[in-house]
């Protein structure tokens, strides 16, 4: 596991981007897992301007999300299809019938779970994830518990996710209650993982999966040690609590 402590927000953001690039710029036929949410926004913000002034090619991409609300379709603002369209998608130049996320609309949201984790696999897997962390430790939509489903599977949201994530609804009680989400051993399926973590409120939860050497499905993101090829770029406020401990 490497661990970068970058200074700020956008350092943070300024080296999940330079490992992105470098990875596309190899690998034209790339797959992408991407995350939602505030984190990434500022790498997302660095891959445009890199498309846009050094014509860094996302034409024979892919991408797949690891989640998304269930009942929300593409056009609700607060979807995630929404928000990867309008904060990254529109501005590069990947075809959108390569850009995969969850159908929180999906008729028999069973089946279609398990022919989303199909279609990743159809499609070579997942090269590189990014992913942030939630206040409670977890990653995409999978919540702290005694067990964790391993597949893309439709989750119940905590209390807690649902009250962090109100910020990005009119009111709290627009917040789906269920989302469908990758399951840990889809994540784990990937070639390589960023995790990326900014701000005080995620300090707890870093130092969680920092300050051990246990992991424990109390705390989802803490399984990523069993990957061999994770790097964990935090900003200082998100490093504070494990470098006090
Ligand atoms: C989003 C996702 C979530 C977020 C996490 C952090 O697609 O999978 O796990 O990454 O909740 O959210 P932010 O970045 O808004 O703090």
């Amino acid at each position: 596991m490497k661990l970068f402590v970058e200074k700020n927000y956008d350092d943070l953001s300024e080296r999940a981007s330079k490992i992105l690039i470098e990875e596309i710029e190899k690998n034209k036929n790339i797959v992408l897992g991407l995350a939602t949410g505030s984190t990434p926004i500022g790498t997302y913000k660095r891959l445009i301007k890199a498309h846009k002034e050094k014509g860094l090619d996302f034409s024979k991409a892919k991408s797949f999300n690891l989640d998304e609300y269930v009942g929300l379709n593409g056009n609700h603002p607060s979807s995630y299809r929404y928000y990867m369209d309008n904060e990254f998608f529109n501005h590069i130049n990947i075809g959108k019938s390569n850009t995969f996320v969850p159908n929180g609309k999906a008729e028999n949201l069973e089946e279609y779970c398990k022919e989303y984790d199909r279609l990743i696999e159809e499609n070579g897997g997942i090269d590189i994830q990014i992913l942030g962390i939630g206040t409670n430790g977890h990653i995409a939509f999978i919540e702290p518990s005694e067990e964790l489903v391993t597949c893309t599977s439709i989750v119940k949201l905590k209390e807690s996710t649902i009250i962090d994530n109100s910020r990005f609804f009119k009111s709290i009680e627009e917040v789906p209650k269920t989302a469908i989400s990758m399951g840990i051993s889809s994540i784990l399926k990937a070639k390589k993982i960023i995790l990326l973590a900014n701000g005080k409120n995620k300090a707890n939860a870093m130092a969680n999966i920092l300050d051990n050497d246990k992991i424990s499905t109390k705390v989802p993101a803490s399984l990523l040690k069993l990957h061999s090829d994770v790097t964990i770029i935090l900003d200082e406020e998100a490093y504070s609590e494990t470098r006090r401990r």
